[in-house]
């Protein structure tokens, strides 16, 4: 789980083909739900975007007035989201966020926008587990990912690197199971430009 070759390769590309941090509405407000949930929420601590890419919605978080971390296991991610927000802390780790610079690192709210669909599905719980334990009562988590229209798990031919499509009520169960209550979910439907629906699901830390 701890490196990126495939990510480190396409970087660039990545960062220019998504130069913005959304691509259709429903991802815009997705954050803004999310962002209102962490002000709203009584917790303390930091925000982590976890598999942030070159780190644009880390920057969004960031412009909301919150304290946001970005992570993400590229070496090039990390030095392109550098490049482009020198003001802001991103740090070189995977989903089990294990880097000892966020280990005294208090987290009120984690976002995973397309990249745990990059964990392999018998580790997510773990690293679910992992989360919730860093997180006080109240901790938001908001999740992204490509999905399946039944209730599945399937690998899919993601173009970097091995991807998993999660049903949305798969995501719920493995959050569940962790301490997470989900609070909502929205899924977008395919269209020419995305081939699977695509599902945000925020949960909060019971
Ligand atoms: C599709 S990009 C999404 C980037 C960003 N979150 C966004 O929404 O634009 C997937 C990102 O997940 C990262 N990633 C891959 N494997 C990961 C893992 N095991 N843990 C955390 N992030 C991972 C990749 O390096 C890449 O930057």
């Amino acid at each position: 789980m701890g490196f990126q070759p495939g990510y480190d390769a396409l970087a660039e590309l990545y960062a220019e083909t998504f130069p913005a941090p959304f691509s259709n509405p429903l991802q815009r407000h997705a954050i803004g739900a999310f962002i209102e949930h962490v002000d709203d929420s009584t917790t303390a601590g930091a925000v982590l975007d976890v598999g942030c890419g070159p780190g644009h919605v880390t920057a969004e978080l960031t412009a909301a007035g919150l304290d946001t971390i970005g992570v993400d296991p590229s070496t090039e991610m990390v030095r392109i989201a550098r490049s482009a927000h020198p003001g802001l802390r991103f740090v070189l780790d995977d989903a089990r966020l294990t880097a000892p610079e966020l280990a005294d690192t208090h987290v009120a709210a984690i976002v995973a926008r397309f990249s745990l669909i990059h964990v392999p599905p018998d580790s997510v719980p773990e690293v679910l587990t992992d989360w919730a334990a860093r997180m006080p009562r109240g901790g938001v988590v908001m999740v992204a990912g490509q999905s399946t229209d039944v209730d599945e798990i399937v690998e899919f031919d993601h173009v970097v690197t091995p991807g998993w499509r999660w049903h949305p009520d798969r995501m719920s169960a493995a959050l569940a199971t962790a301490g997470f209550d989900e609070e909502w979910r929205t899924v977008k439907c395919a269209d020419d430009a995305h081939r699977f629906p695509e599902f945000h699901l925020l949960a909060v830390r019971l």
